[in-house]
């Protein structure tokens, strides 16, 4: 299993760039299962959660082609399979993006159960509930989901649950609703980007989607879906981490590409405590509404605090990013996680470095402290293993920081863009060495580990308010 060894106090410097977005390439490659394809997709971040994903859709049914680094073009071969095996879904929660298409196009799907996880409790009734509405039959049956209808129904559905919208369940079921017959119309639909590129390429698929980015999405079912292009957009995850690695080391970075409009809460946020953010870059024709930020730290961090709600307000999944800055601030912040109450292991994790963290349910104390020093840490998921990585590049001394596999699965080669920016990370495997994913241009998804590092460089300043 892989780890990071970071060297902390190296202010990060100069031109950092942004991948295209996990969740929102995710359920719009699921999304091929739709449509009769191609589906040509570009800006796709080389992840192993897309690599899990590319696994699953190859048993569906689905040929993969990787014409350039970060193209993918995806061919429906056949459309008989209809079963998500465990042993794929259990990998990655983002398979359950697979039922709505799956059903919707084959009139039957069935998915294993996606299971516990890290961050909470994650269920997915709202899904059901939503599919049920459009008239598929809906059994649990050994561990799966099993759902059936020969054509789905127009219908009024209300996705607003205990702790907001459903990001993945809006797009489960705006998906099967494309090519249900009649009109759908989503309320309490979830707001967040994702959803929205996922609809603009259903929509150049051919399906009559409108209402993106509202709490109310109207959808006018089809017969069929084709062929698409379509570009993914910036990860705004990836980006909000960026701009906190060079928040937390003291650092300067010019960011792109960023879409300001996807942003707006995190960088209130990021203002507060004192970073300074201002665009240079204006859109091009080729990337509309997308720029390049520069993102100066703050001499001194200044406390502050934030509730992670769903769009557009501060995501839950920079919380635990966010709290790493937070906890070498000048003064208490307070964090509450309203989407996921329960996601807060980076805290005890964050403790080990010299955080002093206090947690109340949903919502975390953290009492900024002068300097954080390195020691062993492990994260249990995606963010908070970022999280760790940021503290550890503040903190004086060495950090290891091991499940490196979970910052893999979203981060799209993290180490070597930290390093560029001046960072000081070596990548070591217990027993194969290095190995960030790798973009299989020309043949068949899978991963290679030819990892590599770029040098670091030179002063070493840990992040302190004294220096
Ligand atoms: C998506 O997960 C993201 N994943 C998550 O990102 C993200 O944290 C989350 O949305 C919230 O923004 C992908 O897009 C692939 P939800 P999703 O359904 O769709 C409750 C990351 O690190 N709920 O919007 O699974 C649920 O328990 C990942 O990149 C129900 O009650 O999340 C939670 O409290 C982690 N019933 C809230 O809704 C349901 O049927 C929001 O969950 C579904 C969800």
């Amino acid at each position: 299993m892989d780890k990071f060894l970071i060297e902390g106090g190296q202010p990060l410097t100069g031109p950092a760039e942004v991948s295209g977005s996990k969740n929102a390439a995710l359920p719009i490659m699921a999304a091929v299962l739709a449509s009769d394809g191609p589906l040509e997709l570009t800006a796709v971040p080389d992840l192993d959660d897309v690599h899990s994903l590319l696994g699953l859709l190859g048993t569906l049914g689905v040929h993969a082609e990787f014409p350039a680094e970060n193209q993918l073009k995806l061919v429906v071969e056949t459309t008989r399979p209809h079963v998500a095996d465990y042993d794929l879904v259990r990998r990655m929660r983002a398979s359950i993006c697979v039922l709505g298409p799956l059903l919707a196009r084959r009139g039957r799907a069935c998915v294993s159960l996606p299971g516990g996880c890290n961050i909470g409790h994650r269920p997915i009734d709202l899904h059901l509930k939503g599919l049920a509405a459009l008239g598929a039959d809906i059994r649990v049956q050994q561990g799966y989901v099993v759902a059936e209808a020969e054509r789905l129904r127009g219908n009024s559905v209300f996705l607003g649950g205990p702790f907001g919208s459903t990001v993945t369940g809006t797009c489960n079921i705006m998906t099967a609703a494309a090519l249900a017959e009649g009109r759908t119309v989503i309320e309490a639909a979830a707001c967040e980007p994702e959803v929205v590129d996922l609809g603009d390429c259903l929509n150049q698929m051919g399906a009559r989607i409108q209402g993106l980015g509202t709490p109310r999405i109207e959808i006018e079912g089809v017969e069929r879906l084709g062929a698409a292009r379509h570009r993914v957009i910036p990860d705004r995850i990836e980006a909000a981490t960026l701009l906190i690695a060079a928040a937390i080391t003291g650092g300067q970075i010019d960011i792109s590409p960023v879409r300001p409009d996807h942003l707006v809460a995190v960088c209130e946020i990021l203002e507060q405590t004192g970073m300074r953010i201002e665009q240079l870059a204006t859109e091009t024709v080729s990337a509309p509404g997308q720029v390049t930020w520069r993102a100066t730290a703050p001499d001194v961090i200044a406390p502050t605090s934030f509730t992670a709600l769903p769009y557009p307000g501060v995501p839950t999944d920079i919380q635990a990013q966010l709290m790493a800055l937070l906890c070498l601030a000048d003064g208490i912040s307070v964090v509450t996680d309203k989407v996921f109450p329960d996601r807060f292991l980076h805290a005890a994790e964050l403790a080990r470095l010299g955080a002093r963290i206090t947690r109340d349910g949903p919502t975390a104390m953290i009492h900024g402290v002068e300097r954080l020093s390195g020691a062993n840490v492990m994260a249990g998921d995606l963010r908070a293993s970022a999280a760790l990585v940021l503290a550890a590049l503040a903190a004086s001394g060495t950090s290891t920081v091991r499940r490196i596999y979970h910052l893999d699965r979203g981060y799209q080669r993290l180490d070597g863009k930290l390093n560029r920016l001046g960072a000081d990370v070596i990548r070591t495997g217990d027993s194969r060495g290095p190995s960030p994913p790798h973009w299989d241009t020309g043949t068949t998804a899978r991963p290679d580990h030819s990892g590599h590092r770029v040098a670091g460089g030179q002063g070493k300043n840990p992040r302190s308010r004294s220096s």
